[in-house]
């Protein structure tokens, strides 16, 4: 029996690293995707592989005792064998359409589509269980994970995440978003510790910068709701001032901000930042523009559509 699942990659509007401290974010998905099919087989082992590597573990293998960067699957694995008293062994192949290490939750979407895949192989889980699963999952090798990245990709759509809980949201807006890589590949974990050592020495000013957030994101969901993208733009560059006050743009992306900024209606930074990609939203008026703009100066950029489904197993 082969059981397949697919889940989609995700861009930040607003919010990435606050939330890790207890703000809200805003996130969508993209119609980039990772495909996982996995199979039972008669060896106790556990095999992963992708177009990265392939790595076969004994299925009795400790999960503090696996290295490799494919620990959370091996992890969701070992969970299922385990609850299920199975004695066989699990082979997982991964195929990815979605950049890695660049701020478009590649690793959440492989972690949602795998616990889809090989949760598969033994029951149907709802997808608030395929989230928790995922999210112990990706904890194996990013422990500060909030969460958001693993709950978009797993219901798709637009949502505001929070310590947790999730609700959609409904757009009419007609936007679109240009999103340009840096090819700086970057450590989200890494980021992520240099953000607690910026707010270890900055207390006061980051828990002020946490207030400010938040009530961008309010601001941010009105103007979703209100159709309104000039003031959503606004809201785009000013959270990217406070992404720079915290320490996570850098020279590179400033300068391709700032390119995307004459013709958009803002830019920022999504995801963890240090690298990765910047995303600028637009709409018809515009699109055409900011993506030459880009592409004259050689930066790497394409539109996707965004707000796609979620994880689809089949
Ligand atoms: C990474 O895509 C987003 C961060 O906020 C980390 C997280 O939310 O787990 C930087």
């Amino acid at each position: 029996m082969k059981s397949t699942a697919s889940a989609p990659g995700k861009v930040i509007l607003f919010g990435e690293h606050f939330v890790v401290h207890g703000t809200k974010a805003i996130l969508c998905s993209i119609d980039k995707r990772v495909t996982v099919s996995s199979k039972i087989i008669n060896d106790k082992k556990i095999t992963v592989k992708s177009n990265l590597g392939q790595i076969s573990v004994s299925i009795l293998e400790p999960i503090s005792k696996i290295k490799s960067s494919y620990k959370p699957f091996i992890f969701i694995a070992k969970k299922m064998i385990d609850e299920f008293n199975h004695g066989e062994g699990i082979s997982i192949e991964i195929d990815s359409s979605i950049p890695s290490g660049v701020g478009l939750g590649s690793s959440s979407a492989c972690c949602v589509a795998a616990a889809g895949s090989i949760s598969g192989l033994f029951t149907k889980l709802p997808k608030k269980q395929i989230v928790d699963l995922s999210i112990e999952a990706e904890k194996t090798i990013f422990e500060k994970a909030s969460g958001a990245d693993t709950t978009i990709s797993t219901f798709g759509g637009i949502i505001e995440y929070g310590m947790g809980e999730f609700h959609p949201i409904k757009s009419k807006m007609n936007f679109s978003l240009v999103i340009a890589n840096s090819t700086i590949i970057h450590s989200t974990s890494k980021v992520v510790s240099k953000v607690n050592e910026f707010k270890k020495k900055n207390q006061s000013e980051f828990s002020e910068l946490c207030k400010q957030e938040t009530k961008l994101i309010q601001k941010a969901h009105d103007s979703i709701k209100n159709n309104d993208i000039v003031s959503l733009g606004k809201c785009m560059v000013e959270n990217q001032k406070y992404l720079q006050k915290i320490g996570v743009s850098n020279e590179k992306l400033q300068t391709m901000i700032t390119i995307a900024e004459k013709s958009s209606f803002g830019a920022k930074i999504t995801g963890a930042g240090g690298g990765g990609c910047i995303i600028a939203l637009v709409n018809d008026s515009n699109i055409d523009e900011t993506l030459e703009n880009l592409k004259r100066q050689n930066y790497e950029c394409f539109t996707t559509k965004i707000g796609v489904e979620g994880l689809n197993t089949f």
